[in-house]
């Protein structure tokens, strides 16, 4: 981590992050309630950055367990002077629970790590539990918008959100481009974008 990013920790992630134990009141943690997106994973945050930028109607929320991107996408808050975009650092399996049901309108997940060895598959973040957890986060008619270079991974996501009926396949929306997928592009990888709509139908049936 460098000295700028420990300071961006030290000295920002109160008034930019989302810290305690508690559960999380969305409407209350930003000055505008309006539709949040959350962001699993956002590395170094650049892009995150750029959303919230892009899209001041929308309340964004980051988590990311890796110091040095919170650290990196406080400072880059700061000097960018916005307060639609709060971080949150830690683990986002242990962060679920602390969401109220329903409160999110778009969750998305950019270039998970792919774990390319079989053994390691397992500590691969979307699999069938996590989304079981994750789909009653999101509100009727939200999105969940996954991208990915790594096609077996890709494959693997299409057949876990295959078992939820409450999942439709739909057009992915505009994302900026990421750090991650800059390095898998120079790779010659293919990005697939996979979104899927919680629909109201499919609810419907479940329930
Ligand atoms: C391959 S990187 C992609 C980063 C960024 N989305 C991009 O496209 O440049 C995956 C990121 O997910 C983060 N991550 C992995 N598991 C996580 C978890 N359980 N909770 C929060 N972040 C996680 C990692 O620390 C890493 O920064």
């Amino acid at each position: 981590m460098t000295p700028g990013q420990r300071r961006a920790i030290d000295e920002l992630l109160e008034q930019y992050g989302i810290g305690g134990a508690q559960k999380l009141d969305f409407a209350t943690l930003f000055p505008v309630n309006q539709p949040v997106t959350l962001e699993i994973g956002f590395g170094m945050g650049d892009s995150l950055l750029d959303m919230a930028i892009a899209f001041p109607a929308r309340n964004f929320v980051g988590v990311e367990v890796h110091a040095p991107g919170v650290g990196h996408l406080l400072s880059r808050i700061e000097k960018a002077d916005i307060s639609n975009l709060k971080v949150i650092h830690g683990d986002v399996t242990g962060i679920i629970d602390r969401c109220p049901e329903g409160v999110f309108s778009q969750i998305q997940i950019f270039f998970p790590d792919p774990w390319h060895k079989k053994k390691h598959h397992k500590r691969r973040l979307i699999n069938p539990g996590f989304l079981r957890r994750l789909l009653p986060l999101m509100r009727e008619g939200g999105l969940l918008h996954v991208a990915t270079d790594w096609e077996p991974y890709a494959e693997s996501i299409v057949e876990s959100f295959s078992g939820f009926p409450a999942l439709s396949r739909c057009e992915a929306p505009w994302r900026p481009k990421t750090k991650y997928e800059g390095r898998g592009l120079r790779l010659g990888h293919r990005v697939s974008d996979l979104c899927y709509r919680k629909t109201m139908k499919a609810l419907a049936m479940s329930t």
